[in-house]
């Protein structure tokens, strides 16, 4: 069974960036599963609010279990919001526990929301390239919503999938 790591970097719990990153999730499922014969993946979910004030304690028990959790996952979708055209400190402060090449292994989907698509390069130009400095594989484009398309995630999920899907399938073998 395909495991899905998912992990939102928003410090407002249950977000609409995270609800992008569980569409995102489920695009997979459908894509990976394209007959509906039930392998529905098994699910790692992080949203980083929840662990925000134990984030820079390296020792902390729990965080290293969701760290290792997330490593062993085959994809590994990393979601953030658009703060100041880049991906938020919370999303930074959590990656940055990993040591040199710690997803090595891992294929990895980066997503970003924002209020205008004047910052929608952030997510290949910022988010991308910290994922690839971790060791992941990231085939696709990464996903980037604005505000306007929030309310039907179905539009901007279902474009990006039609062509991200198959190379996330190859890349998982
Ligand atoms: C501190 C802060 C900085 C932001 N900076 C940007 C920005 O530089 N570019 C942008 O497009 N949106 C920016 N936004 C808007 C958010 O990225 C956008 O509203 C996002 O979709 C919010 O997602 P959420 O509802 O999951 O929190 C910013 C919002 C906040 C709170």
């Amino acid at each position: 069974m395909t495991t899905i790591a998912i992990v939102t970097g928003n410090p407002k719990p249950g977000s609409r960036t995270h609800g992008v990153a569980l569409a995102v999730a489920d695009a997979l499922d459908k894509g990976l599963d394209p007959g509906g014969l039930g392998t529905a993946s098994e699910r790692v979910i992080v949203d980083l609010a929840d662990h925000a004030s134990r984030l820079f304690d390296w020792a902390d028990p729990k965080l290293g279990e969701i760290s290792a959790a997330v490593a062993a996952a085959d994809i590994a979708i990393f979601a953030s919001p658009t703060y100041k055209a880049s991906y938020t400190g919370l999303l930074k402060a959590f990656l940055d526990r990993y040591g040199n090449n710690g997803l090595v292994g891992v294929t990895a989907v980066p997503v970003m929301t924002g209020g205008w698509p004047g910052h929608l390069l952030a997510v290949e130009v910022h988010l991308r390239p910290v994922l690839i400095e971790l060791g992941a594989t990231v085939p696709s484009r990464g996903l980037y919503v604005t505000e306007p398309e929030l309310p039907d995630l179905d539009k901007p999920v279902g474009k990006w999938a039609e062509a991200a899907v198959p190379l996330i399938k190859k890349s998982l073998g």
